[in-house]
């Protein structure tokens, strides 16, 4: 069933039983020549990284752990366009897989019934004007049936929000890699332009009312939409609009 249907994603799969963290696996990988489109797999991470230095809970045998490689041919400011991209991606095939339909909170959690099932974390190795590596860390809760306690209001797992069906990483992996290959494909032969109009089908958070807390400080205000580089525009009570480039959003 799990059969791989890309040209170029996944056609290099490394798995690992272990590692501290694949986003550290495929840097290395990367660093050291590994062509567009190499996974780096793993059961289980000792040290998963999630956004903003926190940690990312990575258990064995039940949730999907990879780091994808890419080489865009873009310049690096463009590179988030990437992150909204992998929700996009990400998002389908749950939908695909599952039948069940998340929503995207920006930048890039992926949720189901408000718990975040999925996150995303995008890198990149790059010279001032030129992209050597975007490295895409993908994690999707697949198979958990508990999560630790300060976990439990806030995630979830695909198995969870289905009655208790049980669903193979390896034909999710499968579906997830043609969705992003589309997308990917698309983007660079198209640019951004449907990319942003598929996130914005798929998000809630465009139009709501919310509270964007940055390192430096916390707005509230209505999220009117994103930049074509995916940044997102707050506006004020006063109508004064903030660009907002990295913040944990809330409602
Ligand atoms: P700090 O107190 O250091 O700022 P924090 O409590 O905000 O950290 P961490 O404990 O570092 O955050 O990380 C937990 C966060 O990571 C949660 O907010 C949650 O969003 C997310 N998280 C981690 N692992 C998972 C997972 N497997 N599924 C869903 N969300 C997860
Ligand atoms: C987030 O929402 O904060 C991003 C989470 C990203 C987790 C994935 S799991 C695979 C890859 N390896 C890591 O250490 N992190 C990413």
């Amino acid at each position: 069933k799990a059969k791989l249907q890309t040209q170029t994603l996944g056609q290099e799969i490394i798995y690992k039983n272990e590692v501290t963290s694949t986003q550290e696996e495929a840097h290395e990988a990367a660093r050291k020549g590994a062509a567009e489109g190499t996974i780096i797999v793993a059961d289980r991470q000792l040290k998963g990284k999630g956004r903003l230095g926190r940690k990312w809970e990575s258990p064995p045998g039940s949730g999907l752990w990879f780091s994808l490689i890419l080489r865009p041919p873009i310049p690096p400011q463009e590179a988030p366009q990437l992150t909204l991209l992998t929700a996009v991606a990400v998002t389908e095939a749950v939908t695909e897989a599952t039948g069940l339909q998340p929503q995207i909170k920006w930048p890039n959690d992926i949720l189901l019934n408000g718990k975040k099932v999925a996150g995303i974390l995008t890198e990149m190795q790059s010279d001032p004007d030129r992209i050597q590596a975007v490295i895409v860390g993908i994690g999707i809760n697949i198979n958990q049936m508990e999560f630790p306690e300060e976990l439990s209001d806030i995630a979830t797992s695909l198995k969870q929000e289905s009655e208790g069906t049980t669903y193979s990483r390896a034909d999710f992996i499968a579906i997830l890699l043609s969705r992003y290959e589309y997308w990917y494909h698309h983007y660079l032969k198209h640019g951004f332009l449907d990319v942003k109009k598929r996130w914005e089908a798929l998000t809630f958070t465009i139009g709501k009312k919310i509270k964007a807390t940055t390192v430096t400080k916390t707005l509230i205000g209505t999220a009117v939409g994103i930049t074509d580089d995916g940044v997102l525009l707050l506006k004020k009570e006063d109508g004064e609009i903030e660009h907002i480039y990295s913040a944990d959003i809330s409602l």
